[in-house]
């Protein structure tokens, strides 16, 4: 059976694939990562009006922040309905060491620069987070979470989708694709030097 990555590759292009021992080590406390989870998408939520408020002068894509962060927000009322129906409680902020090491790589140089690598790190965020959503939706031996997992990797895969769009449609084409790859390249390190943990990173 090919595996969720090599299914999601037309979509995106991770250069390193997440080994089901991680799927384990998910699985294994499925509480605390749904505890991480919940961050993850209020956190994706507010990172896209804050993308879309350092970008007035793009309403196309300020439209398209305004409709993923109302789809961040429905994700993560979702995963919250779900820890409420199992007596599990959200958590206050905390640090995700991917998230951060991959915003390290963003240039502070000009204002080309600033958008277009925070947008293709958004991008590479939500491949990952779509890979990984697909390996919970097909390993979990509860019916329920399979079925919310496989439903959210679908839509993070479109998450992906709307950032490259955009990269392309106000930068040039070569230097989104060799911006691009230098960061995917960088986030197959960064994803290989992070400890496994019952969290999406
Ligand atoms: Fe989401
Ligand atoms: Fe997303």
């Amino acid at each position: 059976m090919a595996s969720v990555f090599e299914e999601l590759r037309e979509f995106f292009p991770l250069k390193s694939e997440t080994p089901r021992a991680w799927t384990q080590v998910a699985l294994s406390n499925m509480n605390a990562f749904m505890i991480d989870h919940a961050f993850c998408e209020r956190k994706a939520s507010a990172h896209a009006m804050k993308l879309l408020m350092s970008n007035p002068d793009k309403p196309d894509f300020c439209e398209a922040m305004i409709q993923l962060s109302i789809e961040e927000l429905e994700h993560f009322h979702q995963v919250f309905r779900i820890m409420k129906s199992r007596g599990i409680a959200l958590r206050g902020d905390a640090k995700d060491p991917y998230v951060n090491a991959l915003m390290d790589l963003c240039r502070d140089g000009s204002e080309h620069d600033r958008f277009l690598d925070r947008i293709l790190v958004f991008g590479i965020v939500e491949a990952r987070g779509c890979e990984r959503f697909g390996l919970i939706g097909e390993d979990s031996p509860d019916a329920e979470l399979r079925e919310f997992y496989s439903g959210l990797a679908r839509a993070e895969a479109k998450h992906f989708g709307i950032f490259q769009r955009y990269a392309r449609q106000y930068c040039a084409p070569d230097v989104v694709a060799r911006r691009m790859d230098e960061l995917l390249t960088a986030e197959a390190e960064i994803v290989s030097r992070l400890p496994w943990r019952a969290s999406l990173h």
